[in-house]
């Protein structure tokens, strides 16, 4: 049914409004085999809408989203047993237990003897002491972490977290992310949202940025990082220089460091040549490079918030 070769997930064209409102605005974008896929962009920009229309939950108003080369709308039986679903508000079944739970979902999907499976999630999402309890006895960690056990239970071949780690501890995120890697490891291929763009630079070979539902930019993250952002060179001198160098990238001057800010490509011995400078009037370099963060402010204007969110 999968082919190797094929895209876990290909979104063409694709268009969403809800009213006179455009949530979705012509993305077209496709996502490699066995790839961390990150989709980033502030609030409001259509990242739950689209993950919607890969699920099935909105209809496109037009254009086409394919999970392995099967059209979601004309295929959709197929393309959810292909699809993992972790949505961003938490569900409750609450007098439910645990185990229950993964057992109804394996039911959904036929699978009637998954007990090794079930158990392997449970324990690796630190749920197996949990697997007796109701849900509503669960912490929101713990809830947050049966959600992805439950998209697990009928082995997908691609996982779609829309802000899995939202309100989420640093362990909870730490276990997640290491988690999520082994799955990666095993060939699953993963499209994520999340609020935590360095945790999203770390983990996703390649990201697509979206604004107002347009798809602002996407390619490989390292890429994306090099091609918008700058660095920052501080070169400081053995001897505080008398006045500051008319260098075209020079940024400040602090004490006896000399601030340039650099295109991602230009080494520090490009800039002291041109600056005429010999090593042994240097004492220190400190070399900044830019982050993904940088990168989405650049493209987004200031709407990137302070602590790394989005
Ligand atoms: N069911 C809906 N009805 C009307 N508008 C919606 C609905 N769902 C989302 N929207 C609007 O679509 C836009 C994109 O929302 P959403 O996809 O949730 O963004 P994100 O997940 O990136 O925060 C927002 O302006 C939101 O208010
Ligand atoms: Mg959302």
């Amino acid at each position: 049914m999968t082919s190797q070769n094929l895209a876990p997930i290909k979104i063409d064209a694709l268009v969403k409004d809800y009213g006179s409102l455009r949530a979705v605005d012509n993305v077209s974008f496709e996502m490699k085999p066995g790839e961390i896929f990150g989709l980033l962009g502030p609030n409001g920009a259509g990242k739950t809408t689209l993950i919607s229309t890969i699920m099935t939950l909105e209809e496109p108003t037009s254009g086409s989203v394919q999970v392995f080369g099967h059209d979601v709308t004309k295929e959709p039986q197929i393309t959810k047993t292909l699809t993992g679903f972790v949505p961003q508000e938490l569900i409750h079944h609450g007098y439910f237990d645990v185990e229950e739970i993964m057992n109804f979902h394996s039911g959904y999907f036929g699978l009637r003897k998954n007990k090794e499976r079930i158990d392997w999630l449970l324990q690796k999402l630190s749920l197996y002491e949990h697997r007796k309890k109701k849900v509503k006895a669960l912490s929101g960690g713990m809830k947050r972490r049966l959600l992805i056990a439950k998209a697990l239970v009928h082995d997908p071949k691609v996982l779609l977290l829309d802000e899995p780690t939202a309100g989420g501890d640093i362990e909870l995120r730490e276990q997640l992310w290491t988690f999520v890697e082994e799955l990666k490891s095993q060939g699953l291929s993963i499209l994520l949202t999340t609020h935590y763009i360095e945790e999203a630079e770390q983990l996703c070979a390649r990201v697509g940025i979206l604004q107002k539902g347009k798809l602002r930019r996407v390619g490989p993250t390292r890429e994306l990082v090099k091609e918008l952002t700058k660095r920052e060179i501080g070169i400081r001198l053995k001897q505080e220089p008398t006045s500051d160098p008319t260098h075209p990238m020079f940024l400040r001057r602090v004490g006896s460091e000399l601030i340039f800010e650099t295109p991602s490509t230009m080494g520090a011995g490009d800039l002291l040549d041109q600056l005429n400078l010999d090593l042994k009037q240097v004492a220190d370099l400190n070399i900044r490079e830019g982050s993904l963060e940088d990168a989405l402010r650049r493209v987004l204007g200031d709407k990137v918030a302070t602590g790394g969110a989005v």
